[in-house]
């Protein structure tokens, strides 16, 4: 259990990949044709996906973040030699559908309940956005859906944390920020963000500046820690 209680938060804002939708479950949903290399597949598409945002904001060689999935698939596909015929198209069309985590839409509508506003900040571009939230019927529940496509860098460039205070027209210390990203959760706190790492995967603490406000194994744990103590 997590004790900690946060007063003053007026939004969250989410990231998309890792926190609110599995992307692991696109390799999965292949596995007829991947068999035991799925995991592996995923593990390394991932991988790589986030290591290219970072080289080309580093670089200042900004490509959009549907071009760096499929330049990181590939990347992936060749390391493990797998090549058969329509499969790099069909893991790229599976990215556009991925599944979220059992507990996001119960969580999302609590919050929206005690009155919170919901936000996605995400990577991906606005596309690939609409598409997932689409997907997991929950078109309805964002206040706003924002990429990084706004400002032309991928976080964590302190612009991305700044966009969701701006288009939300929320101050930084109230907005709550999520995500399982440990470097994402770390730097949106360097940024002034209040910030939650829901830590799914049980890693340690980064060594990078600035320690998240609290950390959950799961987003179900956040409307008692975000939401006015009566109503949490
Ligand atoms: C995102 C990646 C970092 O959604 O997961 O921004």
């Amino acid at each position: 259990m997590n004790d900690t209680h946060l007063a003053g938060i007026e939004a969250c804002v989410f990231d998309a990949y890792g926190t609110l939708f599995d992307f692991n479950s696109a390799a999965s949903a292949a596995s007829d044709e991947l068999g035991e290399d799925w995991q592996r597949l995923s593990d390394l598409w991932r991988q790589k996906q986030l290591q290219y945002t970072w080289l080309r904001g580093l670089a200042a060689r900004h490509a959009d973040f549907w071009q760096v999935t499929a330049d990181a698939l590939d990347y992936a596909l060749a390391a493990l030699a797998i090549d058969r015929p329509g499969l790099r198209t069909r893991l790229l069309e599976l990215y556009l559908h991925l599944g979220c985590y059992p507990e996001v839409s119960e969580t999302l509508r609590r919050l929206r309940a005690g009155g919170l506003k919901l936000a996605i900040l995400s990577n991906g571009t606005p596309a690939m956005l609409a598409a997932v939230v689409s997907h997991c019927g929950l078109t309805e529940v964002f206040d706003a859906v924002l990429s990084v496509e706004e400002v032309g860098v991928f976080k964590p460039n302190p612009a991305v944390y700044r966009l969701a205070c701006d288009r939300l027209g929320i101050a930084p210390e109230a907005n709550c920020f999520l995500s399982s990203n440990a470097w994402d959760a770390y730097s949106a706190k360097a940024f002034g963000l209040r910030v939650v790492w829901c830590n799914r995967f049980g890693q340690p603490p980064e060594r990078i500046p600035a320690t998240p406000d609290c950390e959950v194994a799961e987003l179900a744990a956040l409307p008692a820690i975000v939401l006015p103590a009566r109503t949490g």
